[in-house]
């Protein structure tokens, strides 16, 4: 770990979420404005754009890499990094707009998803291929200004230079989460070691380690801190996904924003459905057969599959690997000298993750 680390001890409120939230989506909104002033072609996608991020979103990713830079001692004007954490929610953005195109999701953040409000005011005729098209060049887009706000934001060349392989890394490790995701889609099967690599890859690193590394780098981390956030990101950035993957079939759609039927009727290989066709009966295992990967399958049809999951064991095992993964990352969190608001925030995205109902 960067021996300066206790010398800089962040501020009370260097870490808190409320504060952190109103620098990140001043920086976004700065962004979207200048970009509205220099692209007028673009404006209406753009207030689209603004519409999706201020309708909700944890802002998990630029925390986590603010998180990062503390930890390695960064210190100073946090401008620049607070670019670079911003950068990383517009990331996030691509990969929530082509990802609800990929599963032809309705609702995101309790809303309905970009490629349906883009829909609106083209022909009836071509409404759903216009709301598709759009969504994927306005996701191509946000990518894109992604890396532009990254390196408009004052970062240090050499600093720029140093991050660039974690982003490459980040990037090319969702795609392979996303193919993974893609290539076992429609075919639960029982292997759990098979769904715990690709949420791994789909989610865990960008949600969590990468955010951590790019930080941490931004501020000069040696390779031991990086490990170190390698080591408690891996498990709870899979906890965060387990626990997505419950919400997804027994989640309150008003809290969690999202579809409550999109991952049965997709037929999505988790965790849970390979746990239950493990432990499923001749019977139950027809049942889920039947009904998971049903484009058609309506609420009664869920709760059947639910009361399957529950009776087979499999929502308890899933809430079992949780709770493995919270133990190590908090193995992780005792045995690391973090300074106290790093290891408070590291804390509360532990418990977050493990109650959260959003
Ligand atoms: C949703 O991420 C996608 C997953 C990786 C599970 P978040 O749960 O961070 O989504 P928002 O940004 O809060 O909407
Ligand atoms: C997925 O968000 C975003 C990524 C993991 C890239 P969802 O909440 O829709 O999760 P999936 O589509 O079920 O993985
Ligand atoms: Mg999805
Ligand atoms: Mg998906």
């Amino acid at each position: 770990m960067n021996s300066t680390t206790s010398l800089r001890e962040p501020g009370a409120d260097a870490l808190d979420s409320v504060h952190l939230r109103g620098l990140i989506d001043e920086r976004l909104n700065a962004f979207l404005d200048a970009n509205c002033d220099r692209q007028p072609h673009l404006v209406s996608l753009i207030e689209h754009l603004r519409g999706f991020l201020t309708a909700g979103g944890k802002r998990i990713r630029p925390l986590l890499c603010m998180v990062g830079w503390h930890a390695a001692g960064g210190y100073g004007d946090t401008g620049p990094v607070i670019g670079a954490a911003a950068s990383l929610e517009l990331f996030h953005a691509f990969t929530l707009i082509h990802d609800d195109v990929m599963d032809a999701s309705d609702t995101r953040r309790g809303r309905p998803t970009l490629h349906r409000t883009l829909e609106t005011g083209a022909d009836a005729t071509t409404a759903e291929r216009f709301g598709t098209n759009s969504a994927i060049l306005l996701g191509d887009l946000v990518m894109v200004w992604s890396d532009e706000l990254l390196y408009s934001s004052g970062i240090d060349h050499e600093r720029l230079v140093a991050v660039r392989p974690l982003l490459d890394a980040m990037r090319t490790e969702v795609m392979i989460g996303q193919y993974l995701d893609l290539l076992a889609t429609g075919k639960p099967n029982e292997d759990v070691e098979r769904s715990l690599a690709v949420i791994r890859y789909k989610t865990a690193k960008y949600t969590v380690e990468r955010p951590l590394h790019i930080g941490a780098v931004l501020a000069g981390a040696d390779q031991a801190l990086l490990d170190v956030f390698t080591a408690y990101a891996l498990p709870i950035g899979e906890a965060f996904q387990l626990r997505d993957d419950l919400l997804g079939v027994f989640g309150d759609p008003s809290e969690t924003g999202k579809s409550v039927l999109d991952d049965l009727r997709e037929g999505k290989a988790t965790a849970l459905m390979a746990h239950a066709l493990h432990a499923a009966g001749a019977e139950q295992a027809r049942m889920l057969r039947s009904l998971v990967g049903d484009p058609d399958l309506d609420e009664a049809g869920a709760e059947t599959v639910r009361g399957i999951l529950r009776a087979t064991g499999a929502a308890d095992k899933v809430e079992q690997m949780i709770t493995d993964r919270v133990q190590r990352a908090r193995r992780v969190l005792d045995e690391t000298p973090f300074p106290d608001e790093v290891r408070k925030t590291l804390e509360t995205f532990v418990t977050t993750t493990t109650l959260r109902t959003t």
